[in-house]
């Protein structure tokens, strides 16, 4: 690919979770179950200090606001099953839909907005189709939510466009790459792959090949489907007690603006804030778990005064962008993305808009996908719950002497989409050290912020390592092992992503001082031991 920096492999990416105790397939024992996760023991501490320290810079400490005032942000833990009435206001029972198309061969769904075609664009003797609505036919098709996943696809499957392969890939218009093709004589090519139309999916799915099976005739045009999971709550399975799993924690915060106004004394502009589980039935879970069907978010929701929520809105784009970096993701993979009107969400029609701070996960290399998404929701569900709930939820500027309904502005960032997106700007691989790969996680993120490693079994050395463990492991993640060559613990350490690792040896004994084994360039130092937990306060931040 012609970008500065070629893609991780996702493969080993995945692999290395399994390996290493972040993360597993959910059921595995059972074979799965599509869209489900289950975080181990590496996994759900990186996800926990992802959580707290957001928790930490929204909520304990939030920024100082644009005018370097103090903003107060309260903190909610909701129930994920509210009155079924909630979503019917929030018009998730009416708006939360994906487009869905079925094979109706295979039996296989995916998501109308997520077929990618492949097209020969100039070669020597193929030209390429054109169907009777004046859509270019394309020559295959893949599930991909953007056209750089499909080109990774491609490239990893080349049957689908045989006898051609993928030599390079520039971006083209928008939502169109362009790659230069080769076969196996050398002739040369090439190809556009694109987002096929909504409206060619619509009005001609029969034209178009299955990206299962290739034939044409399988596809259905596109249909609506909910993405809220349903559920019944007490002993009778009625629709008078079906309601919902919550398709996202915003609700709760809406639902709790009335409690927390009349319990504690804020005054617009304030925040209300929560990380929790979202559910949805997702049509196509799908790299990792980039879109699963059970996450977490962590989301905000900032009351302000209508005229204000501009700034607000501005305020928190670079807010939100800024923290993101202090985590250590880098400048290169983050960018900001204004939503186009076609893609706004039901709650964010005819307001200031919608922005995505996107990350370049590696399967979208070299484009990018949502990691956060900030809307200005205006005082859409404020309102929306005023009228279904009957109940008054305007706000009495006392300053003003005037009543109004606040617009909001929130930030949506997704917990386990975080996690995801760290451990893709971690994973370095460096093929001159023994485990070939470690993780360059942010030392306040580190599910591992410390090791301590007696250097062979014998004298005191196993004493003191254990002595000094004893001391960390109260305020630190910190691991104690004794097992195997100081470079096989190492090597360990490197793939689990602990920052520093901390040595007992012979000199411990005689001078009191171990070393320090830096993972992110190797080099080692030698500390005092009493100056070790100084010396990991000093480098954790936040
Ligand atoms: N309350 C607004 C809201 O829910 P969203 O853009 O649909 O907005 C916010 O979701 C964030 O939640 C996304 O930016 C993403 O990080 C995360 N998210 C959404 N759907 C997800 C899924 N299926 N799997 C993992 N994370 C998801």
């Amino acid at each position: 690919m012609s970008t500065p920096t070629a893609a991780k492999s996702m493969d080993e990416i995945v692999a290395l979770c399994k390996r290493r105790g972040f993360i597993f397939p959910a059921s595995e024992i059972y074979g799965g179950i599509n869209g489900f996760w289950d975080y181990g023991p590496l996994g759900v501490e990186l996800k926990n200090n992802l959580r707290d320290a957001w928790w930490h810079d929204m909520v304990r400490c939030p920024p100082a606001g644009p005018d370097g005032e103090q903003l107060e942000i309260v903190g909610l833990d909701s129930a994920i099953i509210q009155n079924p009435k909630v979503w019917e206001a929030s018009g998730h029972v009416g708006g939360f839909n994906d487009p869905m198309v079925d094979d109706k061969e295979t039996k296989q769904r995916f998501r109308a907005d997520h077929l990618q075609g492949f097209f020969l664009d100039v070669t020597p003797d193929k030209p390429s189709k054109t169907a009777a609505s004046g859509h270019t036919i394309p020559l295959c098709t893949v599930v991909a939510s953007n056209p750089s996943e499909a080109v990774a696809i491609l490239i990893e499957q080349p049957k689908l466009i045989k006898p051609w392969r993928i030599q390079k890939a520039v971006p083209h218009r928008k939502d169109q790459i362009r790659v230069a093709l080769k076969d196996q004589d050398g002739t040369s090519g090439f190809g556009i792959v694109f987002a096929i139309e909504r409206e060619f999916l619509e009005h001609a799915p029969n034209e178009i090949p299955s990206p299962f099976t290739a034939n044409t005739g399988a596809l259905t045009p596109p249909r609506q489907f909910n993405l809220m999971f349903e559920t019944w709550y007490g002993a009778i399975k009625s629709d008078e007690y079906k309601t919902y799993l919550r398709p996202e924690t915003a609700q709760g915060l809406f639902l709790n603006y009335k409690n927390i106004l009349d319990t504690m004394r804020v005054k617009v502009p304030f925040g209300i804030a929560q990380i929790g589980k979202a559910f949805r039935n997702e049509v196509n879970p799908r790299n990792f778990i980039y879109r699963s069907r059970e996450f977490e978010q962590m989301e905000m929701e900032w009351f302000c005064r209508p005229e204000d929520a501009p700034k607000w809105f501005e305020f928190w784009q670079q807010q939100r962008l800024s923290w993101w970096k202090s985590l250590g993701l880098s400048d290169d993979n983050l960018t900001i993305r204004q939503h186009d009107e076609d893609e706004l969400s039901h709650y964010a029609q005819g307001g200031a808009g919608t922005v995505d701070i996107e990350y370049r996960f590696p399967f979208t290399h070299p484009g990018f996908a949502e990691l956060e998404g900030i809307a200005h929701r205006t005082d859409f569900d404020l309102k929306a719950h005023q009228e279904h709930a009957r109940v008054k939820l305007e706000y009495f500027d006392q300053e003003r002497n005037k009543r109004y309904i606040p617009h909001v502005v929130e930030p949506a960032a997704g917990l386990t989409r975080g996690v995801l997106a760290l451990i893709c700007e971690a994973y370095t691989p460096d093929p001159d050290r023994p485990s070939k790969v470690f993780l360059r996680f942010h030392p306040r993120l580190a599910p591992i912020q410390a090791a301590v490693f007696p250097l062979v079994a014998k004298n005191d050395m196993p004493q003191q390592a254990e002595n000094l463990y004893q001391q960390l492991r109260k305020k630190y993640a910190t691991r104690f092992d004794i097992k195997q060559s100081i470079g096989k613990r190492y090597a360990r350490m490197d793939e689990s992503g602990t920052p520093f690792c901390f040595t007992i040896d012979g000199q411990t004994l005689a001078d009191q001082t171990v070393t320090v084994r830096d993972r992110d360039d190797c080099s080692q130092q030698r500390i005092g031991i009493a100056q070790v937990a100084g010396f990991l306060a000093d480098r954790m931040g936040g």
